[in-house]
């Protein structure tokens, strides 16, 4: 009897375990900053994270050189601009993929195409260039053979919704279904390809967070919201927007259509409207996210489903326009230094799990320090020298810091108190932190043409102390 049980027990969990089919981390590489290392340093980066897909927002013949040989999968994207001109001319689809994809592909892991981004909320109106440019690209893949190998979609944004909540009730906006979606999605089974979505947590909660709560929203403990429509529960924000997204697919009967999330993230910094953005809450909606991902299984509405999540981003960006937490995104700092500490692989997870957390190691402060800095006031920000734009560079902003700009420089004299480690990036550091906290950490008092970049931590160079404020 006992041996009887426990085979239905290995042939429920072989049963369990085949649903709960564990998902993928990606990350997206946005480049619009001008500050950031080189790729084939970024491609190394990527590898000692044990990350192995990534998300380009071009096709920077830089970046997929570097990518080859990696064994990194990689999706690329064809900007909106180019959508109006590859949808009215096929020869413009084959030059696009011969020049941008097949002279890369197999070195560089081509895995799919994002034809253009957030197509339906681009401001030039591009919408209806859409499904005929994904077609386009699609039949030059075909004609280059690459079309079993490489997959053609779109990321969507989730505004692209007219109902999310509750998620059951969810549904593509009347506007877009016929002229735009059908087509898209008949498209996308054809190809048995996946439509693909960015879904942020963090701009429902920064909107109404007096409505939802942020352990909702950030994966922690919490009693979760039952669906009135359908009455599951969720435990979390993220798969109820996503949730919201199957129920729109299944409302216009394209139940089979799988989904990819090409973005998701949560920003380290923010402005003060912008409730919720710290770098707590960053590291466990992120940290949270990829144990969520990587431990299997699906959302309520399709729990056999593994997801499959790009987060946003490998690194902050200084180059972004918008509130500041379009610049503070990243995992990274251009530095390459870590914002914040979150697992990123299953191993990772593995070694994590014993110390119960909120999935966050955000509060962990690198064991140098003294004690006072483990416990950061959040929203305190630090500017900081990036060493990779080289010393002429750092020099010049320096001169100008310590000069016009009016920073204090005393301590960095010689035999002053912060004078140690006498190096360049130590000595602009100082600089830079004190013209930033003179000038009130306002909007772009720490760039210095992108030498230098806000932290979330104190600095550390020897024993010298960082001033927040003056
Ligand atoms: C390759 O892609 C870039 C950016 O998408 C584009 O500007 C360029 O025209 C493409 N090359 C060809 C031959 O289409
Ligand atoms: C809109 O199109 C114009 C002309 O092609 C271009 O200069 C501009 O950058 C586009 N705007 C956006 C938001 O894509
Ligand atoms: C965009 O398209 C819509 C409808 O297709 C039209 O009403 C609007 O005027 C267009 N806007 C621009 C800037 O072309
Ligand atoms: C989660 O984190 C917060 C702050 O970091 C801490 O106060 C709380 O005790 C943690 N909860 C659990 C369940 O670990």
């Amino acid at each position: 009897m006992a041996t009887l049980r426990f085979s239905y027990f290995l042939l429920l969990l072989s049963v369990l375990s085949a649903f709960a089919e564990d998902g993928s981390i990606g990350i997206n590489y946005g480049r619009i900053a001008n500050n950031l290392p080189e790729p084939s340093k970024v491609v190394q980066l990527l590898k000692a994270q044990g990350l192995n897909r990534v998300k380009l927002y071009d096709t920077s013949s830089e970046v997929l050189t570097a990518l080859a040989n990696s064994d990194i999968s990689v999706t690329v994207a064809l900007p909106n601009e180019l959508l109006s001109s590859t949808a009215a001319d096929q020869s413009v689809a084959d030059k696009w993929v011969e020049a941008n994809i097949s002279k890369f592909y197999p070195a560089t892991k081509i895995e799919a195409i994002a034809v253009g981004n957030e197509v339906f909320a681009d401001p030039n109106n591009t919408t209806k260039f859409l499904v005929p440019a994904m077609k386009n690209i699609h039949a030059s893949l075909v004609k280059y053979k690459l079309d079993s190998a490489i997959k053609i979609s779109s990321p969507v944004a989730l505004s692209a919704l007219q109902s999310s909540y509750p998620s059951s009730s969810g549904s593509f906006k009347a506007e877009l279904v016929e002229p735009v979606i059908k087509p898209m999605l008949d498209l996308l089974r054809q190809t048995e390809s996946y439509f693909m979505v960015n879904v942020y947590p963090f701009f429902a909660y920064t909107a109404n967070s007096d409505q939802i709560s942020l352990d909702y929203t950030l994966f922690k403990q919490n009693s979760g919201v039952v669906d009135s429509g359908n009455g599951l529960r969720y435990n979390n924000l993220f798969d109820a927007q996503l949730d919201a997204v199957f129920a729109a697919l299944s409302a216009l009967k394209y139940n089979d259509v799988k989904i990819v999330v090409t973005e998701t993230g949560w920003p380290s910094v923010g402005d003060t409207n912008e409730i919720g953005a710290s770098q707590a809450n960053a590291a466990s909606y992120n940290g949270n996210l990829v144990s969520r991902v990587l431990t299997g299984g699906g959302t309520p509405l399709r729990p056999q489903e593994p997801l499959n999540v790009f987060l946003f981003a490998l690194f902050n960006e200084n180059q972004k326009s918008g509130p500041t937490s379009e610049r503070n995104y990243g995992l990274f700092y251009p530095s390459e230094q870590k914002v914040y500490d979150i697992p990123l692989t299953e191993a990772e997870l593995g070694s994590s799990q014993s110390t119960p957390s909120n999935g966050s190691k955000s509060q962990q402060v690198p064991a140098t320090g003294d004690m006072s800095e483990t416990s950061v006031p959040s929203g305190q920000t630090w500017c900081v020298a990036n060493g990779n734009v080289g010393e002429e560079k750092l020099q010049a902003a320096l001169d100008y810091a310590c000069g016009e700009g009016g920073a204090d420089c005393r301590p960095i004299q010689t035999d002053a108190t912060c004078y140690n480690p006498d190096t360049i990036v130590a000595h602009a550091s100082y600089a830079f932190n004190s013209y930033y906290q003179k000038n009130s950490r306002g909007a772009g008092s720490c760039d210095f043409g992108g030498a230098a970049y806000v932290v979330t931590q104190p600095p550390r160079f020897g024993t010298c102390k960082f001033p927040t404020g003056y």
